[in-house]
């Protein structure tokens, strides 16, 4: 999406660690109008694809899942993370480990927001190594829902969670796919769409 790819060249900051700042528009704050643009052209790219119900995970999943989902005219649910939970069959829960955060939780969702058969597409702002995504999609699957695809806002292409999930037999959409950035030129490489 050349729109996201102009924003993120402009305002996106690269740092150490293969880390890009994007918090003046993506997620922390957030320009809604750009939000209805990737909305729509999520919308585009499912095209015809049956979404019932969005599941994306706190927190900053859940802007872009919310404007998103007005395009789709369905409901979003997040995910919340835990440290430790107590399962008792009315939560579906997940383990994830962040690489970028080094530390390990638990997705968590009421059972009861998500049905047998549902369609349920993925939306989350950043994907690195996929571990999030993955857990979404374990959870849907526990609740005998389909995961009708992942869009993201921003992948990473040179960590492995698309190549990991589009593996999987899973459709991912990511609006912009970072191959490489030099945080000491602040220069940054897109693929190709
Ligand atoms: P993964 O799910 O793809 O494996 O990614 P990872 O655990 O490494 O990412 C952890 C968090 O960091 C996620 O947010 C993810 O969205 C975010 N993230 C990953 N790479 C980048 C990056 O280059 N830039 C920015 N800005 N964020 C990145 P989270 O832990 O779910 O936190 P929250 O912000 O949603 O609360
Ligand atoms: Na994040
Ligand atoms: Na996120």
């Amino acid at each position: 999406m050349e729109l996201l790819k102009e924003r993120i060249r402009k305002d996106g900051v690269m740092k150490p660690g293969n880390v890009l700042k994007v918090d003046s528009f993506l997620n922390h704050q957030m320009d809604i109008e750009l939000f209805n643009e990737m909305g729509k052209e999520f919308k585009r790219r499912f095209e015809g694809v049956k979404i019932d119900k969005i599941l994306t995970i706190e927190a900053s999943g859940i802007g872009i899942a919310a404007i998103v989902a007005q395009y789709f005219k369905c409901p979003v649910v997040f995910a919340k993370k835990s440290q430790s939970i107590n399962l008792d069959g009315t939560m579906l829960s997940a383990p994830v480990e962040s690489f970028t955060h080094k530390r390990k939780y638990e997705v968590i969702v009421a059972s009861k927001f998500l049905h047998p058969d549902e369609n349920v597409l993925v939306i989350d702002d950043f994907m690195a190594n996929g571990c999030a995504a993955a857990g979404l999609c374990q959870i849907i699957e526990a609740a005998h829902a389909n995961v009708a695809g992942i869009g993201i806002v921003i992948e990473k292409g040179f960590q492995h969670g698309g190549a990991m999930l589009r593996g999987r037999g899973y459709r991912v959409e990511s609006l912009a796919i970072v191959e490489e950035m030099d945080p000491e030129t602040q220069t940054i490489r897109f693929r190709e769409d």
